[in-house]
């Protein structure tokens, strides 16, 4: 396996050593380093033998640089760029390059040049941009195309990752390294970087690395490699954990990183600080164990963002640094018991679809006091993974306790993983008996039909705590158009889709949303628990119970509320995931006639309500403020889907104002 270069040099972890750079590098104390940019060792062009050079590293910049030697961006023609922001490793001065000797560290590395594998650049959004090898379309026979790489080490142990990124459709690849399969026909899924990792032994100075795809009938087919690392295993010692604690000491963990990123670094230093004090402890696997505990969760330390304005359109994330998931959601302020104290507290409470596996999944709850900072209180209702996990799973068994086989059999259709459709939630205090009441968008699949959307039911779950688990108790087709007026989809009756709530000021609820086939909207008047609605469609009053708004006009994403005695309804177009135009409504009351108010949006050029739609109108209660909730959906990556918050202003006659900001704070 040995390519071009002089007696391998082992250079093994001098523990004391290490102990030693680092003491006298001041390392230790104080906040988080930012990812530092890491020197190789610059060896000073001689003609001593190369891999003597090549190796002097010091102890303290294997530390530091994460014990990795290569880092290479693969194809990026040194563009000095580096995988995810990270840095150069400490054998290397270019991020890429073809085999030989390397200018400045003098190790000898690269790839091997061969016609059929091109360089080739994507973006991944956000401004990233993924280099990576692709095999030529005019590769005679993809088969045979390989990508190969030799990187000049010491003897040892090493941990060779490899990224790839794919933005087309299912590639399989091969691995070898040191001329042993590491991976096998792998599937490097669409979309995401894939990252694999293996573990080589490198016995002669050179580690060997080939990439390809022996079946690959077509370029389609053919391998891809976007990025590298190749990291040492360190010796693992009492003193490299000593060392490891010194370096990685952060003051003030808890409060400058989120609550889960402290709590697991806090926990593996005082693990290791217990195992340091102990006198009589060796022990490699315990002391590997620490350590990398202490080192993962010191890299995964994330600083705590503190928003003091709205950034519609840009990632928003939660106090954790995880980006919400809260989408066709509701925000509104309640009274809720402080779970430390029991007491009640006000806050802001934000509901909404949890799109984190995509377009199937259960509803998120966030808590705030400011309304830019919200707090994950959890998954309130879980979507259901398998009938079987209804009657097996704790979780479900104590939330379903007591219930009859057909109605497991309907929990498990209504919110199922794999097929039911769960959107647009939106939550409801019921004073009366002290029960949160959850509504949302119930479809899927039904016995006759596949589509997503054939069920067109409105849910309900419930629980006595506002951030659940919520208990399913239904899902139901509503009211139906009367005999005396005409049905714009008389085929299936009391479809209820997209939906929201409204409580007026004498309690009563009401729940908005589109029927016929998405044609007409309509309100029904709920019971007083809010459960159902106040009477069944067999019996419904026209008029008293129920009324059809703008039959053919196809409205959908509802958002009703009540100011200075007028209420307001503000809707879009029915365009799927792509945005269209808005258009609001006013009316004296909610059972009454509904006045056409047109497009509330000002100088939104193209006519898509800023590229959002709408899911919720609130007030800040502080500011006075009146605040437009929309989702930006982005149809290909819905977990991405961003939140458009805007300011509303009113003009003296009641007329509704929307316009873009791009940042903005509450007055
Ligand atoms: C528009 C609706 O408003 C969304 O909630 C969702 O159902 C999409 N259509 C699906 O295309």
């Amino acid at each position: 396996m040995r390519v071009s270069y002089k007696n391998g040099v082992k250079k093994v972890l001098k523990a004391t050593a290490l102990v030693a750079a680092l003491v006298a590098a001041g390392c230790g104390s104080g906040e988080k380093a930012e990812p530092t940019v890491s020197t190789p060792s610059v060896a000073s062009p001689t003609a001593e033998p190369i891999d003597q050079q090549a190796f002097t590293w010091t102890d303290k910049d294997l530390l530091t640089a994460d014990f990795t030697l290569y880092r290479v961006d693969c194809a990026s023609q040194d563009t000095g760029s580096f995988p995810s922001g990270s840095s150069a490793g400490l054998c290397q001065s270019l991020s890429d390059m073809p085999y030989g000797e390397d200018p400045v560290t003098h190790t000898f590395w690269g790839y091997h040049k061969a016609a059929e594998i091109l360089p080739e650049e994507d973006s991944l959004g956000e401004g990233i941009t993924a280099f990576k090898w692709v095999v030529s379309k005019e590769a005679s026979d993809p088969s045979k195309a390989e990508i190969c790489y030799d990187f000049s080490v010491p003897e040892g142990n090493y941990t060779v990752t490899l990224g790839f990124y794919n933005p087309f459709g299912v590639r399989k690849i091969n691995v070898e390294c040191e001329g042993k399969t590491e991976i096998k026909s792998e599937k490097i899924l669409r979309y995401n970087v894939n990252e694999k990792s293996f573990e080589a032994k490198v016995t002669d100075g050179t580690l060997n690395l080939k990439v390809f795809n022996p079946n690959a009938n077509t370029f389609m087919e053919s391998p891809i490699l976007s990025y590298i690392t190749i990291a040492t295993d360190p010796e693992y010692t009492r003193e490299l954990l000593s060392a490891a604690v010194e370096a990685m000491r952060t003051d003030n963990a808890a409060e400058l990183y989120t609550e889960s990123s402290a709590a697991s670094y806090l926990s593996a230093l005082e693990a290791a600080e217990k195992f340091l004090a102990k006198e009589s402890n060796d022990g490699t696997n315990q002391i590997k164990q620490k350590f990398k505990n202490l080192r993962e969760s010191y890299k995964m330390l994330t600083k705590k963002l503190k928003y003091d304005s709205f950034n519609p359109g840009a990632v928003w994330t939660d106090t954790e640094g995880t980006p919400i998931q809260a989408h066709g959601g509701q925000v509104q302020q309640l009274e809720i018991p402080d779970p430390a104290t029991g007491k009640l507290v006000t806050k802001w409470v934000w509901v909404g679809e949890d799109k984190t596996n995509g377009y199937r999944g259960g509803v998120c709850a966030y808590t705030s006091d400011d309304l830019y900072n919200w707090q994950f209180e959890g998954v309130i209702m879980r979507n259901v993974p398998s009938r079987r996990a209804l009657e097996k799973e704790e979780y479900f068994k104590s939330l379903y306790a007591g219930c009859t086989d057909a109605e497991l059999d309907n929990v498990a259709l209504a919110l199922d993983a794999e097929r039911a459709v769960i959107e647009r939630p939106k939550l409801i205090y019921n004073e009366k008996n002290k029960q949160y009441v959850l509504w949302f968008h119930a479809d899927g699949p039904t016995a006759t039909s596949n589509s997503n959307y054939a069920a067109a039911c409105a849910g309900v779950a419930v629980s006595d705590t506002p951030f659940g688990p919520y208990r399913f108790i239904g899902r139901y087709r509503l009211n139906t158009c009367p005999p005396d007026q005409e049905d714009k989809h008389p085929q299936s009756k009391g479809m209820a889709r997209d939906m929201n709530l409204f409580k007026d000021t004498d309690g009563t609820a009401y729940i908005i949303y589109s029927s016929e086939e998405n044609l007409t909207l309509y309100i029904s008047k709920l019971n007083e628990d809010y459960t159902y609605l106040e009477t069944a469609p067999e019996k419904a009053v026209y008029g008293k119970d129920f009324i059809r708004l703008f039959p053919g006009a196809q409205r959908e994403a509802p958002a009703l509320f009540l100011k200075d005695g007028k209420y307001y309804l503000m809707t879009s177009g029915c365009t799927g995931w792509a945005p269209n135009q808005a258009r609001y409504y006013v009316s004296d009351s909610v059972m009454g006639e509904w006045t056409s108010k047109g497009d509330p949006c000002v100088g939104d050029v193209n006519h898509t309500t800023f590229e959002s739609q709408s899911t919720c109108i609130f007030r800040d209660v502080n500011s006075g403020t009146w605040i437009y909730m929309g989702d930006r959906w982005f149809a290909d990556t819905l977990n991405d889907s961003r939140y458009i918050w805007l300011p509303i202003v009113f003009k003296e006659n009641g007329d509704m104002e929307i316009s873009f900001v791009s940042n903005w704070k509450l007055q």
